[in-house]
């Protein structure tokens, strides 16, 4: 395969590229003042909200958000990865990409997955013969057979039995350094170096291989024969391994023969194979976790329909719920999302056993769909026959509609609402407009708002949005008694996807101080050069504030790059997510509406880093942030209050008398 393209040959391809050039080819565009617009190839619309920015290289749609740099727009453009779009932009221009040698790092990150893959698919064999081969193997078919699977559909998922013991998959795989390094790492031996201790993760258990769509195996889930406690015990995250992404029985359910017409969601390992079992050979399940967007992009790529599956008890409601928030970003039109409730004390396995397939698909079929759902919630308790009703209903459904991007589905919820409510139809359209929920403000940051007039609009009443980036929570946690977290490894850069998705809207929202910092210095990008990194920003466990410290860092050592490279920069490791966010976050700030007035950049910024800094400051120890502070009396910036309050724990403290005296003498001299 070819190897990386070279950075210094992006940067040269977008020094030589204009943007206008590029879009105006496939999109006419509208001179308007400093800028060109256009209808947004993204959304459907009818007035134009796509605008180009020729001055900065930058192309941003103030309707769906849509954003990036001439690279960006011919990935989404002609659905190209990023590879690709920067070959068909070179070939306009008549430039030849070079490609990088992989370094030996890559080779040797690429030859240990590989070694990774090999023992998960050796201990995959293993558990499969066991199940055929072992003496107390007829436990486990007898429990298999009690659930009423055949061998037929055993052998389709891969089922299979860790025996009895502690060493069983160690002895067979090899105790020889090398051997114990790969399972530990790929999540099948437990090591307790402290207690001189190592033993198989998966005893005495029904096995449950977890493949990935390419159908190799890259993790296992295992359940006990009885009641023990914990039922199910999962893989722990592993380089191959994410639970937050990965969903039981996809490959199975690609490898079914016909196209996937629609996908059933459902909870559990044995509901899929169980429904498998009677035909339904569409469901996934989770892996104990929560559904999440990356989940949902997945299922998305290989259907255009999912159906969700939840128990009708309290639980299944708020899975469901959550299911809901991850679902509106992504329902662009041709995809549909249902909601199924399940009768109480029931699972797909329990009533597929009971009442047959056609009863199952019966019910998948009167699934309610997204918009039932969505209006069912947000009207709960609502009497709509009053006019109060109505408001508040609009009120409530309002933040669900405006995650959803601007299409014909989203048309025709604002229809349904209007007709619930008697509304105009295009009033409401207006009204819903694209407000966007705030993220909620923590006490420190309530102080610190923006003047924007769309972000106070936005502050209303809405619930939070869901954090893409969250871990899933986990419904059970892993109980295995893992010595220490498992040893994590970065993984190689991950590869494009065939079919980019389409931007994330990222709506413009009450930006916190953390994403302000990031707005405001990809736009001012002199910025970086007159500022330090304070101290203790590294505690601070925020996506922001760490693509804040690596531009900082980036823009000092390179100071003549403009946000276009840097953009690309993200896109050319193959960091898409983060590169879409940073696009994402210097256009919202890059290109204001008209009417907007400039905004004193320097300000506001110097405003979000000294609230960063001073939560930087509160995670410091005490002799660390004396030192801190001591410091910065030296460049005239002391901040007595923190001073103050740390000063009668620092004379408590062991401090050297000496530091003691000298904050002391500063704060005497100061106030
Ligand atoms: P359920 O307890 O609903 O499992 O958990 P189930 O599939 O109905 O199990 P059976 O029918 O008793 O065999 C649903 C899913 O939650 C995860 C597993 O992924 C399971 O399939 N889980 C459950 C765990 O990870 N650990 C547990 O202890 C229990
Ligand atoms: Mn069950």
């Amino acid at each position: 395969m070819a190897g990386k393209i070279p950075q210094h040959f992006i940067d040269d391809l977008l020094d030589r590229v204009d943007i206008v050039d590029v879009i105006s080819a496939r999109v006419q565009l509208k001179k308007t003042g400093k800028n060109y617009s256009a209808c947004c190839p993204f959304h459907d619309e009818k007035t134009p909200s796509f605008t180009v920015s020729p001055e900065k290289q930058f192309y941003y749609c103030f309707g769906c958000q849509a954003s990036g740099n001439a690279v960006g727009f011919v990935m989404d453009f002609d659905r190209f990865s990023f590879p690709e779009a920067v070959e068909q932009l070179a070939r306009d221009m008549g430039m030849e990409v070079p490609r990088e040698e992989t370094t030996p790092f890559e080779d040797e990150r690429a030859r240990y997955k590989k070694r990774l893959f090999n023992t998960l698919n050796e201990a995959d064999e293993y558990f499969q013969q066991q199940l055929r081969k072992h003496p107390a193997a007829s436990n486990a078919i007898d429990y298999l057979k009690g659930r009423g699977l055949t061998g037929q559909i055993s052998r389709i998922f891969g089922i299979g039995y860790a025996p009895p013991g502690w060493d069983n998959l160690l002895n067979t795989l090899g105790t020889d350094s090398e051997s114990v390094r790969l399972q530990v790492d790929a999540g099948l031996l437990i090591e307790k170096p402290e207690e001189n201790k190592r033993y198989d993760r998966f005893r005495n258990r029904i096995i449950f291989p977890i493949r990935d769509t390419r159908g190799r195996t890259i993790a296992f889930g295992g359940r006990v024969l009885g009641d023990d406690k914990p039922k199910y015990l999962n893989s722990p995250e592993t380089p191959v391994f994410h639970k937050g992404r990965e969903l039981y029985g996809l490959y199975e359910a690609t490898q079914s023969g016909s196209e996937l017409k629609q996908v059933v969601v459902v909870e559990g390992y044995m509901d899929v194979v169980a429904l498998a079992q009677h035909g339904i050979d569409n469901a996934v399940a989770t892996l104990g976790t929560a559904i999440t967007a990356p989940h949902l992009e997945k299922l998305f790529r290989y259907t255009p329909e999912v159906v969700f599956c939840f128990d009708g008890d309290n639980a299944g409601r708020q899975a469901a719920h959550r299911a809901l928030e991850n679902c509106l970003p992504m329902m662009e039109d041709g995809r549909s999302a249902k909601f199924l409730f399940l009768p109480e004390g029931e699972d797909p396995d329990s009533l597929v056993r009971k009442s047959g397939t056609e009863r199952f698909r019966d019910r998948l079929a009167e699934a309610a769909p997204l918009s039932k759902f969505l209006f069912d919630t947000a009207g709960e308790g609502i009497d709509t026959d009053t006019p109060d009703g109505k408001a508040r209903l609009v009120k409530l459904a309002t933040p669900y509609i405006q995650r959803i991007p601007r299409n014909v589905f989203r048309s025709l919820l604002t229809n349904q609402l209007a007709k619930l409510t008697g509304m105009d139809g295009d009033k409401l359209d207006t009204l819903i407009g694209d407000k966007v929920e705030p993220t909620p403000a923590k006490p420190e940051q309530q102080q610190y708002q923006h003047q924007d007039q769309h972000q106070q609009q936005a502050a209303e009443g809405i619930p939070p949005a869901p954090d893409w980036t969250e871990e899933p929570p986990e419904y059970y946690p892993d109980q295995s008694q893992s010595p220490s977290e498992p040893s994590r490894h970065s993984l190689p850069p991950r590869k494009p996807e065939k079919r980019p998705p389409l931007p994330q809207p990222e709506r413009r929202i009450q930006m916190s101080p953390e994403r302000t910092l990031v707005a405001i210095l990809l736009n001012n990008l002199d910025f970086a050069q007159q500022i330090e990194i304070p101290p203790g920003f590294n505690t601070l466990d925020s996506k922001e504030i760490q693509l804040f410290e690596e531009l900082v860092t980036l823009l000092k050592e390179e100071p003549t790059l403009c946000i276009n490279q840097i953009i690309a920069r993200k896109f050319a490791v193959n960091d898409t997510e983060n590169g879409r966010t940073m696009a994402a976050i210097a256009a919202s700030e890059t290109m204001h509406p008209p009417g907007e007035t400039e905004r004193d950049n320097w300000r506001e910024f110097h405003d979000a880093l000294r609230i960063i800094e001073r939560q930087a400051f509160a995670n410091l120890s005490i002799p660390e942030q004396i030192a801190t502070l001591i410091q910065k009396e030296q460049i005239d910036e002391f901040d007595v209050k923190a001073a103050m309050r740390i000063l009668p724990l620092a004379l408590k403290s062991d401090l050297d008398t000496e530091i003691k005296e000298k904050l002391n003498q500063i704060i005497r001299r100061r106030r």
